[in-house]
C-alpha cells in the first residue's frame, strides 16, 4: 500500500498571504492535485498538523475544502498552531474522530499495515508532549494489534534534526515515547512534520523521519543559530510504499510542480540514447 504525507500546510483566512510571502492556500490545492494524479493511485494520506496558521475555525474550513477533494480517504493529527477543539469540530463527521475528546488519537485498521495517530500537541506552546494519559492510551492500543506492522504519525519529531529553533521545540518527552514504541516489535516507522524540512534518523531501531513541505522550506542552517528563516525551495510531499508481508516501510520525496521530463532513456530499437 502507498500512503501519501501532507504536513504543515499553515492556511490562513480567505485570501491571506502567510508571512506576507506565502500564499499557503494555492500550495495546497497543488498538492491534493499533485496526489490525486500519482500513479499507482495513492490508499491514503496522513495530514500531520499544523493544517492552520493560527487554528481559528475559518482556517479550519478552509482546509478541510480543500482536503475534502482527495480522492482517497485523509487521516488528520493536530501541530502546535491547530486548536485541537476547533480541529474536532471541523471534522466531527469522521469517524475515526469519534472516540476523541481530551486528544486526538486514534488507530485507522482499514489496511494491512495499521496507522496509529499520536497527539503531540500541548495547547498554546510550540513544543510538543505526550502526557501519561495519551501514552497509557498509545501502550493499550499497540498491545491490541501486536503482529500487525504499524506506521504512527505525529507532528512533533522525537530527535534533534540539528536546526536549533525547531529542536528547541521538537518532542519533550521523546525519550517516553521511543522507549515505549520499542517494545512494540510491530511498530516500523514513525512519520513527523513539524520542521518543514525531509530528515531521517532511526531512534532504538526504528526509522523516523519527517516530511517536506509542500509550500514553504525551514532553511537548512546547522550551525546552531537560533534565528529562524523559510526558503521557496520545490515544495514536496512524502510517499510511504508499506509492505506488509516483510513489513518494510521504503520512503520518497515526490516534488509537486511541473518539471522537465519524463525522458526516455533508450529510442525506438531499444538502444541507449546517445
Ligand atoms: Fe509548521
Ligand atoms: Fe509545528
Amino acid at each position: 500500500m502507498i500512503i501519501a504525507q501532507i504536513t504543515d500546510t499553515h492556511i490562513k483566512g480567505a485570501g491571506e498571504i502567510a508571512y506576507g510571502k506565502v500564499d499557503t492556500l494555492d500550495f495546497l490545492k497543488r498538492n491534493v492535485l499533485h496526489v490525486n494524479k500519482l500513479i499507482p493511485r495513492v490508499d491514503a494520506v496522513i495530514v500531520t498538523g499544523d493544517m492552520t496558521d493560527e487554528g481559528t475555525p475559518e482556517e479550519f474550513a478552509a482546509v478541510r475544502a480543500e482536503l475534502d477533494c482527495l480522492s482517497m480517504p485523509y487521516f488528520v493529527v493536530p501541530g502546535n498552531h491547530d486548536h485541537r477543539t476547533n480541529l474536532l469540530a471541523a471534522f466531527a463527521d469522521k469517524d475515526y474522530l469519534s472516540g476523541c475528546e481530551d486528544f486526538v488519537q486514534y488507530a485507522i485498521e482499514d489496511f494491512p499495515f495499521r496507522l496509529v495517530a499520536v497527539d503531540t500537541l500541548v495547547s498554546m506552546q510550540p513544543y510538543g508532549e505526550l502526557t501519561a494519559e495519551k501514552l497509557d492510551w498509545l501502550d493499550q492500543c499497540l498491545a491490541d494489534k501486536p503482529d500487525t506492522p504499524t506506521l504512527v504519525f505525529q507532528h512533533h519529531h522525537p530527535f534533534r534534526s540539528g536546526i536549533q529553533f525547531m529542536d528547541d521545540q521538537n518532542l519533550r518527552n521523546a525519550d517516553e515515547e521511543i522507549a515505549l514504541l520499542s517494545r512494540h516489535r510491530q511498530v516500523k516507522h514513525i512519520a513527523c512534520g513539524h520542521v518543514h524540512r525531509a530528515s531521517e534518523t532511526v531512534m532504538s531501531g526504528i526509522g523516523v523521519s519527517i516530511a517536506p513541505n509542500g509550500a514553504h522550506s525551514i532553511t537548512l542552517d546547522m550551525s546552531g543559530s537560533e534565528n529562524i528563516s523559510f526558503m521557496m525551495e520545490p515544495p514536496a510531499i512524502r510517499l510511504f510504499l508499506l509492505d506488509d508481508d516483510r513489513g518494510t516501510v521504503v520512503s520518497h520525496l515526490s516534488y509537486v510542480g511541473d518539471y522537465d521530463g519524463p525522458h526516455p532513456f533508450f529510442d525506438e530499437s531499444g538502444a541507449l540514447m546517445d
